[in-house]
């Protein structure tokens, strides 16, 4: 896969078993934090846009390290799809869903991960033409017994279960056919962050290769 050619929904969900969910509050760490990633087998990174710094953390990350494909998280408004698409995200995953937020992604040219947690939040992404969807928060609504409910009226929905999700958990819900992959901020501690700890998220990353999907 080019890291120039626009992305689609699988290709983001198929990269890797795990998504890291990144909340970076200095620009400064951006860069050094996504080669760290990058060392340790993982190139499909989720900012999420609940700092004032993440757009210009995602500009730094597109420009500086284009071996990773940076997307945006906390995609919650059209407005915060149309900056990301600026700053140079190459998805964009959202908590919940509207067709304003699918409206303005497509627009962009830039693939989403729709939020859902029930079946109603399904078929809505569904009627406008999204088939890989993030299942958030996982945990807390319904974790894997959930997705096993949903495999039969949803037989052509994958998922990536996010919130809640660790590594001693992931595999239960990477066994599940109907999981891609799951996401999860645990490869991303805020202390690393802060002290630098760049070998930390190397090695968070590189244990994230035992799980299979
Ligand atoms: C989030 O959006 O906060 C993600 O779902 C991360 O959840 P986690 O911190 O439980 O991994």
């Amino acid at each position: 896969m080019s890291t120039r050619t626009p992305l689609t929904a699988l290709q983001v969900m198929q990269d890797a078993p795990v998504i890291p969910v990144i909340v970076l509050n200095d620009v400064a760490h951006a860069v050094p934090m996504a080669r760290a990633l990058l060392a340790g087998g993982i190139r499909m990174l989720e900012v999420t846009l609940r700092t004032p710094q993440a757009l210009a953390c995602i500009e730094a990350i597109a420009k500086d390290v284009p071996e990773a494909m940076v997307g945006a998280g906390t995609v919650r408004t059209q407005a915060d799809a149309q900056a990301a698409a600026m700053a140079g995200a190459r998805f964009a995953v959202s908590p919940g869903y509207t067709f304003a937020v699918g409206q303005a992604c497509r627009d962009a040219g830039m693939p989403l991960l729709p939020g859902v947690a029930t079946g109603s939040e399904i078929m809505m992404a569904l009627e406008d033409g999204f088939t890989e969807l993030k299942f958030f928060p996982a945990m807390q609504a319904g974790g894997p017994a959930m997705l096993k409910a949903w495999s039969g009226p949803f037989f052509d929905v994958k998922f990536c279960p996010t919130g809640g999700v660790t590594l001693s958990n992931a595999p239960e819900f990477l066994a599940l056919p109907n999981v891609v992959c799951v996401g999860g901020s645990w490869l991303v501690p805020g202390d690393a962050l802060v002290l630098g700890d760049w070998a930390r998220v190397t090695q968070l990353a590189r244990d994230t290769q035992m799980l299979k999907k």
